[in-house]
C-alpha cells in the first residue's frame, strides 16, 4: 500500500512545510497553512513510476510556424483584453472576488461566440443549470446554443468533453469546485485546484480547445487562491471593479499570446454587463470644472489612451502627524511627490492633511500621472482652480526635474477629441502632433508648474 504522505501547504501561494505553522514565509499570510493528504497530487513531488519513458521527436527551432489561431468573441472589450481574440488551445484565467460578474462575462462571452457559430460548453460547478438558465435569460442569451454542464469532478468533465467532439471553447467555473479522483485532499484545497487544473490545461493543448478558467480571489486564504495556477496558464485576467461603481476592469496581467496591461472596460447594468468603448468619458463623468484641487491626467492603459480626473484636498491639520489618504493611487509615490514640492518648490505642507482620490475609482499604476498629483495639490493648496480644458501629464524626478513619459502624441489626441484645449507636458517630449488646435506648454522643472497654477491664470 502506499505511503500515505502529509504536507502541510499554503492555500494562498502553494508553498509546501513539514510542519503546520501559523504563518507562511513564502507569501507572508497568516492562518492560511492546511494540512493536505499530497499523495498523488502535484504536491507530493514526481511520483516514482515503473512504466519506462517513450522517446519523444526532436524538433528544430526554424520550423513551420503561424500566428496563433484566435476565434474572435465580437465582445470588443473582451477581445481586446484578450490580446484580439481567445487563442485555440490555451488556457485562460480569470480571477476575481466574488461577486464582481465573473459568471456573468463568461456566459455573455459564450453566447457571443456560440452566435458566431462556435461550439461553446459552459461547466458550472457552483450553480444548478436551472440558476444558470436564469441568468442567461436576463442576459437575453437564452436562446444561444451554449451546451450546459453541471459538474465538478474533473474525470467526468474530461470524459465529457471528449465524447463531445474538440468544443472551441470550454468555460469552467470554477476551480475552486474542481476535485480530482487522483488527488487524496479535499476539494477547494491547493493539491486539488493544481491536479484540476493540469489535467484540463493539458487537455486545452491535446485537443485546441480553449479552456477559460474561472478563479475567486479571497482574502481569507481558506480556499486556494488563482495565485497557485496562474504560471501554469497562458493568459491572466482579473475582474476588478470598486464597491458601490458599476463599472467594471478586466485586466491582463500576463498573457503569452499577446499584450499585457490592456484593460477591457465594461458597464454593470441589470441586463448584464455593457461595453464601455470610450473610458475617458465614464471616468471625467460630471466634473465640477470650477473647483480647486481637480486636474485631469492623461493616462495610457496599455495601448490606449484614458483620461481621469485627479482629485486633492489639501486641509490645515490639527493632528501632529497630519493625515495622507490615497484611494487610486500608490500612497508611497504621493509622498514622493510632496517631498520634492517641499524641498525644490517650497510648497510645504508638512502641517497639511492631505487626500487625494483618482475620480470614478479608477486605480492608476503609472508614474506619468505625478504631474497631474502635483498640479491638483497645488491647486488645492492655493485656491486657485485649473483650467477645466487643460490635461497634464509627466514624470517627477526626486531632483525637481519633470521627465518625458512615452506616447504623449496619443495622450494629446485623446485630449483633444475630447474638447480639451490645453496641455502641460514635459519639455522634450518626443512624437508631438503639430498644427493641432491644442496649446501645448512644456515644464522642465516642477517649480515651473507650481508657479503657472498658483499664479491661477495662464496655467495649463
Ligand atoms: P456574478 O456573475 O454571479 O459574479 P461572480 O461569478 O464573479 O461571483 O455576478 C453577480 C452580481 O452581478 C450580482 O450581485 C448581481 C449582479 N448582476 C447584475 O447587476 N446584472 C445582471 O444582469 C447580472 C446577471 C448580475
Ligand atoms: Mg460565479
Amino acid at each position: 500500500m502506499a505511503k500515505q504522505k502529509i504536507s502541510f501547504i499554503c492555500q494562498s501561494c502553494g508553498a509546501v512545510y513539514q510542519r503546520w505553522q501559523g504563518k507562511c514565509e513564502a507569501c507572508g499570510e497568516w492562518n492560511t497553512i492546511v494540512e493536505e493528504n499530497a499523495a498523488g497530487g502535484i504536491a507530493g513531488g514526481p511520483q516514482r513510476s515503473r512504466r519506462k519513458g517513450t522517446p519523444s521527436a526532436l524538433l528544430p527551432l526554424s520550423g513551420e510556424s503561424e500566428e496563433a489561431p484566435r476565434i474572435v468573441s465580437g465582445i470588443g472589450e473582451l477581445d481586446r483584453a484578450l490580446g484580439g481574440g481567445i487563442v485555440r488551445g490555451s488556457a485562460i484565467l480569470i480571477g476575481g472576488d466574488p461577486g464582481i460578474g465573473k459568471s456573468t462575462l463568461l456566459m455573455q462571452g459564450a453566447a457571443a461566440l456560440a452566435d458566431r457559430g462556435h461550439s461553446v460548453i459552459y461547466v458550472s460547478g457552483e450553480e444548478a443549470i436551472a440558476q444558470v438558465r436564469l441568468r442567461a435569460h436576463r442576459l437575453q442569451a437564452a436562446q444561444s446554443r451554449v451546451l450546459l454542464m453541471a459538474e465538478t469532478n474533473v474525470e467526468d468533465i474530461l470524459a465529457t468533453l471528449a465524447d463531445a467532439g474538440r468544443p472551441d471553447l470550454v468555460v469552467i467555473d470554477s476551480i475552486q469546485t474542481l476535485w480530482s479522483d487522483l488527488a487524496e485532499s479535499a476539494p477547494g484545497t491547493v493539491t486539488q485546484v493544481r491536479a484540476g487544473v493540469q489535467a484540463l490545461i493539458r487537455f486545452a493543448k491535446a485537443s485546441g480547445s480553449a479552456v477559460i478558467l474561472v478563479g475567486h480571489v479571497t482574502k481569507e486564504g481558506q480556499i486556494a487562491g488563482p495565485r497557485v495556477v496562474e504560471h501554469m496558464v497562458d493568459a491572466v485576467l482579473y475582474f476588478e471593479g470598486e464597491g458601490g461603481h458599476h463599472y467594471r476592469i478586466l485586466r491582463t496581467v500576463k498573457n503569452r499570446f499577446g499584450p499585457t496591461d490592456e484593460i477591457g472596460v465594461f458597464e454593470m447594468s441589470d441586463i448584464g454587463l455593457r461595453e464601455v468603448s470610450n473610458p475617458s468619458e465614464l471616468f471625467l463623468g460630471e466634473r465640477n470644472d470650477k473647483a480647486p484641487g481637480a486636474a485631469v491626467f492623461a493616462g495610457m492603459e496599455g495601448t490606449r489612451p484614458v483620461l481621469v480626473e485627479i482629485q486633492a484636498l489639501v486641509a490645515p491639520s490639527s493632528l501632529g502627524t497630519p493625515r495622507r489618504a490615497v484611494v487610486g493611487w500608490d500612497s508611497a509615490r504621493l509622498a514622493m511627490v510632496l517631498a520634492v514640492l517641499d524641498a525644490h518648490c517650497g510648497v510645504r505642507l508638512g502641517s497639511h492633511d492631505v487626500y487625494l482620490n483618482v475620480a470614478g475609482g479608477f486605480r492608476i499604476s503609472e508614474p506619468a500621472a505625478d504631474l497631474a498629483v502635483a498640479a491638483a495639490l497645488v491647486s488645492s493648496l492655493s485656491g486657485a482652480a485649473l483650467p477645466s480644458d487643460g490635461v497634464y501629464f509627466g514624470e517627477i524626478s526626486l531632483s525637481g526635474a519633470v521627465r518625458p513619459v512615452a506616447h504623449a502624441g496619443q495622450r494629446l489626441k485623446e485630449a483633444e477629441k475630447l474638447g480639451f484645449r490645453r496641455s502641460v507636458l514635459p519639455a522634450s517630449s518626443a512624437e508631438l502632433p503639430r498644427g493641432r488646435d491644442m496649446r501645448v506648454d512644456e515644464v522642465s522643472v516642477l517649480p515651473d508648474l507650481v508657479a503657472k497654477v498658483a499664479a491661477g491664470r495662464d496655467a495649463a
